[in-house]
C-alpha cells in the first residue's frame, strides 16, 4: 500500500514509501533519545544562519521559541512521535514546519547527514561525561571498601594459585588503576568527538555563505582555549564512525574490568574462600536450593562485558567494506552505541552498590594469609642478602619446601639444623622471614604492598577522587 509522498524529500517522488519500507527503515523508536542534541544543533545553526543573513533575526527567533516548545512537549512526554517521518530529526523539523511558517528555512545548508554526525557527537560529550561520573562515584565505593578492610591481608593469587601476601586494600587499588584507566579513555573520546561536522552537508558542504566556526563555538565545539573545532573534510565529515567505535571500545574495555572485578568477588565469596560476604541486596536465591545465596549481580557484570564487546563488534563490521561517503547502512550505527551506554552505566553503578555492602570475612582472610608458603620467595630473598646468587637461592628453598611438604609441617616448624643444611646462608634467625608484618614492612617501593606504600595510596586516591 503506497502512501502519499515523504514531505522532506518526496519531490521527485510519485508514491510514498510502503508500508513494510517505513516499518524497517524507521529510526524514531531510538534515536527520539537525540531530540535534545537534534535541538541544540539545529538552534546553534539556525543562528548561524541569521548571523551570516540567510535568515532574518525574527526568523531566528521564531525558530528557536519553536525548539524550545518542542523540547518542553518532547521531556514532558507530550510529543507525538511520528515512524512514517522516519527519524529524530524530521519528526522535530515536522512538527517545528507546523507552528513556525520559518521552519522551512532551517534545513538551509544542511543535510541530515552532517546534521547526524554533529547530534552523536554532542551525544557522546553527554555520554563520555556520565560515565566518567559514574565511575568516579564506584571508584569512591572502592575505595571506602578498601577503608573498611585497610589492615586485612590476603594471599594475592598467580595462575589461582597462593602466590604472595598483599593488603586487601593493595588488591581494590589495583581495580581502581583499571577504572582510572577507563576514565581517562572516556575523556578521551569526549575530546576525540569535539569537533564539529556541520557545514559538511550531504557530502561537499554548500555554496551558501555559512560560518562554521560561529555555529562550532554555540555548540561548545571548542579547544581549550575557546577556539572553534571544526571536522577539516566534508567527505570524512559525513563517512566517519571512529568515534562510535571508540566509545564502544570504551565501554567494551571497561566491561571486561567490570568483568575481571565479578570474577574476583564471585572467588572471594564462595564457602571455598570465603574472605568476602556480598550484600544479600545484590544476590539472589535459588528456587529449589534453600541454602543458595548466588553472586547474581557479579555473574550478570562478567555476562553483560559480553555483550559490551558484541556492540563494538557489530560498529567494526557496520563500517567496514562501505563505500564513501553516507550510507544508510549507518543508521544501525546507533542501537549499539546507545546499548553500551545504558549497559555501562548500569554496570558501573552495580560495581558501585555491590561493593558498597561488601563485608570483608577478616578469620578467613587471616587464616588464608597465615600459610607460610606465602613468604617462600622471601625466605630466597633472606638467603640472596646472606649473600647467595639468587637461582641457587630458589633451588635451596625449593628443597625447604618440599622437605615440609614431605613431613606434613608448615615451613617455619622445620629444625633449623636440617634448613641449614641445605644451604649454609640459612642462619639461627632463618624463622623470622615468617614474620607477616615484617614481610610487607620491606615492602617498601613503589607500587609494592607494604604499609609505607599502601598510606600513600590511601592519600592518593583520596586527592584523585576528592
Ligand atoms: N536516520 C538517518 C541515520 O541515522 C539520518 C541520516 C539520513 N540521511 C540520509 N541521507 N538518508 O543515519
Amino acid at each position: 500500500m503506497a502512501k502519499l509522498p515523504q514531505v522532506t524529500w518526496g519531490g521527485r517522488f510519485a508514491a510514498g514509501p510502503a508500508e513494510l519500507m517505513l516499518k524497517f527503515s524507521e529510526s524514531v523508536s531510538w534515536d527520539r533519545r537525540l531530540a535534545p542534541f537534534d535541538i541544540a544543533g539545529s538552534k546553534a545553526h539556525s543562528a548561524m544562519l541569521a548571523h551570516v543573513g540567510l535568515i532574518t533575526v525574527a526568523e531566528r527567533k521564531a525558530i528557536h521559541a519553536g525548539l524550545d516548545a518542542i523540547l518542553a512537549e518532547i521531556e514532558g512526554g507530550a510529543f507525538v512521535w511520528d515512524p512514517a517521518l522516519e527519524d529524530v530529526h524530521m519528526n522535530i523539523e515536522q512538527a517545528l514546519t507546523r507552528r513556525v511558517p520559518a521552519a522551512a528555512k532551517l534545513h538551509t545548508a544542511r543535510s541530515r547527514n552532517d546534521q547526524v554526525a554533529t547530534d552523536m557527537r554532542l551525544f557522546f560529550k553527554a555520554a563520555c561525561g556520565e560515565l566518567e561520573g559514574r565511575l568516579a562515584a564506584a571508584q569512591q565505593a572502592l575505595l571506602a571498601a578498601a577503608e573498611a578492610g585497610r589492615d586485612v591481608l590476603i594471599p594475592g593469587y598467580t595462575h589461582l594459585q597462593r602466590a604472595q601476601p598483599v593488603y586487601f586494600a593493595h588488591h581494590l587499588f589495583a581495580w581502581l588503576e583499571m577504572l582510572e584507566r577507563d576514565r581517562a579513555r572516556f575523556r578521551q573520546v569526549a575530546e576525540r568527538a569535539n569537533e564539529c561536522p556541520l557545514g559538511a552537508g550531504a557530502i561537499a558542504g554548500t555554496t551558501l555563505p555559512i560560518d562554521r566556526e560561529f555555529t562550532a563555538r554555540q555548540l561548545g565545539f571548542v579547544d581549550a582555549r575557546g577556539r572553534p573545532r571544526v571536522t577539516q573534510n566534508s567527505m570524512d565529515a559525513v563517512a566517519d564512525r571512529d568515534v562510535f567505535i571508540e566509545f564502544a571500545a570504551a565501554c567494551a574495555l571497561l566491561g571486561v574490568h567490570l568483568s575481571r572485578m565479578a570474577e574476583d568477588l564471585i572467588l572471594w565469596s564462595s564457602a571455598e574462600f570465603k574472605f568476602v560476604e556480598l550484600p544479600d541486596a545484590f544476590c539472589t536465591g535459588s528456587s529449589l536450593m534453600p541454602q543458595k545465596k548466588n553472586p547474581d549481580s557479579c555473574e550478570l557484570l562478567r555476562g553483560k562485558s559480553a555483550r559490551l564487546q558484541g556492540n563494538l563488534h557489530t560498529l567494526l563490521t557496520l563500517v567496514k567494506g562501505l563505500p564513501m561517503t553516507y550510507n544508510r547502512d549507518l543508521q544501525e550505527d546507533k542501537p549499539p552505541v546507545f546499548d553500551s551506554l545504558d549497559q555501562a552505566v548500569l554496570c558501573v553503578d552495580v560495581l558501585a552498590g555491590t561493593v558498597g555492602g561488601l563485608t570483608v570475612n577478616r578469620a578467613r582472610c587471616a587464616a588464608a594469609v597465615a600459610d607460610p608458603a606465602l613468604l617462600a620467595t622471601d625466605l630466597a630473598d633472606y638467603l640472596v642478602a646472606h649473600g647467595a646468587p639468587f637461582r641457587e637461592a630458589h633451588h635451596a628453598v625449593g628443597k625447604v619446601v618440599a622437605m615440609a611438604e614431605q613431613r606434613g609441617v608448615p615451613l617455619p616448624a622445620l629444625p633449623t639444623a636440617e634448613v641449614r643444611a641445605v644451604h649454609a646462608a640459612f642462619g639461627e634467625d632463618w624463622a623470622t622471614v615468617f614474620d607477616l608484618r615484617r614481610a610487607l614492612a620491606a615492602r617498601r617501593g613503589t607500587g609494592m604492598p607494604g604499609p609505607k606504600q599502601l598510606a600513600r595510596q590511601f592519600a592518593r586516591w583520596r586527592r584523585l577522587l576528592s
